[in-house]
């Protein structure tokens, strides 16, 4: 049986969060994170400042304005890091002409091995350091800086680390809401950083996941997103049920809840009972992020997949068979070493048969301890940028067309607001998961509204409520 720590219980951290609420009391001190990377670190985020904000810190947009900076990093490709670095580096420029402020450095970059004492020595106005397993020590480490016993520097490299419930959370939303149901992740795709950075998969129990559904369900949410790194193979770790049940329990759970969306799907652990949930749930949404990564055999295998391009392709005919407008998006990397002209053309060919609705696409980024990056025969950097541009430009090309296709279909959008170019429009995502923008008033904002599309853009659709 896996750990599984209650917030509520941990002494230390709630006291520590007291005396910095006493010690801060009635001065308005404000706090900006700025948060890199997935879905994951955006929701690490909103825990952060759920923290901060019952110790009594106020948000500001303008990290300018803020008495404590937070940067929640990203380190899946070097692009994320160079950000980081520069930010940083602008930070603590600032942080010389106002020398109270608190600089923290959190989030996947600092769990790489010497990544946070390299951090120190670098950026030596850096107060606070702490890795993806210690978010919920930030009021320990915060008060070790606020009461002057120095810089805070915790990574624990515990790649079992205990599951912590009931966290305080700050949601930047208040429709939809991401809700966690596994951490980390075993596959070690071989140019992945993400196991190493985030550790094993750990499922959260069932019952932990229903009861922070029912509370958001309570405050209104109508749209849940539940996340993992490869959420078809919750529950595997616990003793509980698997993927496709769990949406079965929160789908018969809840009754205001109207919708249910989760993120990623690693294409060889989705099963014939998930598509059938899929397929005749009233709730879960009839789209799907299916990372394929590359469409040739041979660098799948150098990926470390685990299915053929046929296997991907076939999956693809199956849920189309049982959701025939399933919206289907996918995440690729053009330039994995040893790519050839034929492999890539393979990628380019799988994109054409499949039509996406939407890509994620990136030059492989080689990162340091992953097995990738000491594969011979590495792509050259204009090669890389070549390939993406290609593969970018067909699926520009194959996206305008799968929007066009949509014309003349009736969709079903929960609004999630105004649109911010008219204040008569509002908008909000369809069940296969298209923006789509309709002529409406505030009553139509958190309802579901049938729409029919009249007009496709290049990302979006624009619709009439029948
Ligand atoms: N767990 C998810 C997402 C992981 S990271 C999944 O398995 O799909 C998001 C995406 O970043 C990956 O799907 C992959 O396309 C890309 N990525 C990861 N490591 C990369 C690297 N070293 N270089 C370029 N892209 C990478
Ligand atoms: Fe990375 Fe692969 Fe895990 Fe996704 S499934 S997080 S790409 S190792
Ligand atoms: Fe996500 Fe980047 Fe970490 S993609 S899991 S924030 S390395």
């Amino acid at each position: 049986m896996k750990k599984e720590l209650d917030f509520l219980l941990q002494d230390n951290q709630r006291g520590a969060m007291q005396h910095i609420k006493e010690l801060l009391a009635a001065q308005n001190k404000k706090y900006h994170i700025h948060t890199y990377g997935c879905q994951m670190n955006t929701h690490d985020s909103e825990k952060l400042a759920g923290l901060l904000e019952e110790m009594g810190y106020l948000p500001a947009d303008d990290p300018k304005d803020a008495d404590l900076i937070l940067l929640n990093t990203c380190c899946v490709r070097d692009h994320a890091e160079v950000k980081v670095h520069g930010n940083l580096g602008a930070l603590s420029v600032h942080k010389k002409s106002r020398p109270g402020v608190i600089l923290g450095v959190c989030g996947c970059m600092m769990q790489q091995e010497g990544a946070a004492a390299e951090l120190v020595s670098r950026f030596p106005q850096v107060d606070l350091v702490f890795g993806t397993h210690n978010v919920h020590e930030l009021p320990t480490m915060l008060y070790q800086v606020l009461s002057g016993r120095g810089k805070a520097v915790e990574i624990s490299n515990d790649v079992q680390g205990a599951v912590i419930e009931r966290m305080p959370v700050r949601r930047n939303e208040a429709q939809s809401a991401w809700v966690t149901i596994a951490y980390g992740c075993n596959n070690f795709c071989t140019y992945c950083i993400v196991p190493y950075v985030r550790g094993r998969e750990r499922s959260r129990t069932p019952q932990a996941i229903l009861e922070e559904i029912k509370a958001l369900e309570g405050q209104g949410v109508k749209e849940i997103t539940l996340l993992g790194q490869n959420v078809n193979s919750y529950g595997k770790d616990i003793d509980g049920m698997r993927f496709a049940q769990l949406l079965l329990a929160i789908e018969r759970e809840t009754s205001q809840l109207m919708r249910i969306r989760f993120m990623t799907s690693h294409p060889k652990d989705l099963s014939d009972e998930l598509i059938d949930v899929m397929a005749s749930s009233s709730k879960v949404c009839k789209q799907l992020h299916l990372p394929v990564q590359s469409g040739s055999d041979g660098i799948l295998a150098k990926m470390n997949r685990r299915y053929t391009r046929r296997d991907y392709l076939l999956l693809v005919e199956k849920l189309r068979h049982a959701m025939p407008d399933i919206g289907l998006s996918t995440d690729a990397i053009v330039g994995f070493p040893g790519e050839t002209d034929e492999d890539f053309a393979q990628t380019l060919e799988l994109f054409a048969q499949v039509q996406f609705v939407s890509a994620y696409t990136f030059q492989y980024s080689p990162r340091r301890g992953t097995p990738a990056a000491r594969m011979d025969a590495p792509i050259s950097a204009a090669v890389k940028k070549e390939r993406l541009a290609r593969l970018n430009t067909l699926q520009k090309e194959i996206s305008a067309h799968v929007h066009q296709r949509m014309v003349g279909k009736t969709v079903t959008v929960l609004a999630d607001g105004f649109n911010p170019r008219s204040t008569n429009m509002v908008q909000g995502r369809c069940d296969e998961g298209y923006k789509v923008t309709f002529p409406g008033t505030v009553q139509r904002i958190g309802t579901l509204t049938p729409v029919t599309i009249t007009k496709a853009r290049m990302a979006s659709l624009l619709g009439e409520p029948n």
